[in-house]
């Protein structure tokens, strides 16, 4: 029950066990274009998809160094961990970082967006769904007050996508990137990221150095008579993201939302039962992952390793500041009504063995009306 990589449905683990397809030719392309079209449906967009054979963080990287140029002045909107990341990466590459930075656990503001915005910002970097805290931006309104603006907005949804509503064209977002090994229930070393036509023309004009992370190469060999790779892909992961997106065409994208949604409420009533407290801001938004202050006398590193060595359930413990205060249950990808309840019931076992009071049960059963009020 980590936030990722997540739990990987048995079809696709048996697509990425068949054959080797060849990489240049119709068999892999007819694959590739299943992705790409199938990444444009979940992403709700028209615009062009890059996909690379990387993790999530080469998807972020690949955005800046093709939407910017060295000393651009960018604005990033940091709300934990994966915030942090987007600024390393700029400064890595010589951008001048404005940083809009808020406590671990809050969710950024669109009226502090649109105040941080000075004349000469070249884009505004933001995540969808913040892993390191469970929070999810509410990016609607902050997209409004961007494009009011002529910065690129960059989403990182590597977390998000999928599993939390994200309407690239709708609300406007120049470049949203996302990995495979979250709420698409792939396996880890894909990052794909939709491209509008404005970050096209910032990428025309952009000089950062760029090779392996050239979106115009990967966009020309797409466009070959059968869509290829620059370079060679890891082809039984695209395979399985096929395989993946296919399920979740079954599925229907509305249920998979409101799966994920179903799975978090019940989370969070379980745990809430236990009478723990919920970390984070707009709780009711953070459907991937529920972030659970750890309880008083009780240190949620020492939780998580008793859950993982007792019972084999894997939750999340926090990371950097929030090591120890809280731990992390994910819900995000291939997961289903009776995996919370059995992390549930572990956590009561768990926390009874450190010694915090609890009723056996509660929390199964607060869960468990949950699901039936949802039908
Ligand atoms: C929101 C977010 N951004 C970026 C990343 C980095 O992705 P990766 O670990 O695949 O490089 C992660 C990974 O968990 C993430 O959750």
């Amino acid at each position: 029950m980590t936030p990722g990589p997540t739990p990987v449905p048995p079809e696709v683990l048996l697509a990425q066990g068949s054959p080797i397809v060849y990489h240049r030719g119709p068999g892999f392309g007819r694959v590739l274009r299943e992705v790409t079209e199938g990444l444009q449906w979940i992403y709700q967009t028209k615009n062009d998809i890059v996909t690379f054979t990387c993790s999530g963080t080469g998807g972020m990287e690949s955005a800046v160094v093709n939407c910017f140029s060295p000393g651009d002045r960018v604005l990033v909107v940091s709300v934990g961990n994966f915030g942090t990341r987007f600024k390393k990466i700029c400064e890595a590459y010589g951008l001048d970082v404005k940083l809009l930075e808020y406590e671990w656990g809050k969710t950024a503001k669109a009226a502090d967006v649109q105040a941080a915005l000075e004349p000469g910002i070249k884009g505004v970097l933001i995540q969808h769904s913040e892993t390191s805290t469970g929070v999810i931006n509410d990016i609607e309104p902050i997209a409004a007050v961007v494009r009011e603006h002529p910065a690129l907005f960059v989403v990182d949804s590597i977390s998000g996508v999928g599993g939390a509503p994200l309407k690239v064209d709708e609300w406007g977002i120049d470049v949203a990137i996302g990995g495979s090994q979250k709420a698409l229930m792939g396996s880890p070393g894909i990052a794909f990221i939709a491209v509008s036509e404005a970050a096209w023309a910032a990428h025309a004009n952009a000089t950062l150095p760029r090779f392996y992370w050239d979106w115009t190469a990967v966009k020309k060999a797409y466009e070959r008579p059968e869509p290829e790779t620059p370079y060679t892909p890891a082809v039984h992961l695209y395979m399985g993201l096929a395989e993946a997106i296919g399920l979740l065409r079954e599925e229907g994208l509305e249920n998979a939302y409101k799966r994920h949604a179903v799975l978090s409420r019940a989370t969070k009533a379980g745990v809430q039962a236990l009478g723990l407290d919920l970390f984070g801001e707009d709780v009711e938004r953070a459907v991937c992952v529920t972030a659970v202050k750890s309880p008083e006398g009780v240190d949620g590193d020492k939780l998580t390793a008793l859950i993982r060595a007792k019972y084999g359930i894997i939750f999340a413990p926090g990371q950097d500041v929030l090591k120890g205060k809280i731990f992390r249950i994910g819900h995000v990808g291939y997961f289903e009504r009776a995996d919370i309840l059995q992390a549930l019931a572990v956590l009561e076992l768990a926390l009874e063995e450190l010694g915090y009071p609890v009723k056996r049960g509660d929390a199964v059963a607060a869960a468990e009306e949950v699901f039936t009020q949802a039908g």
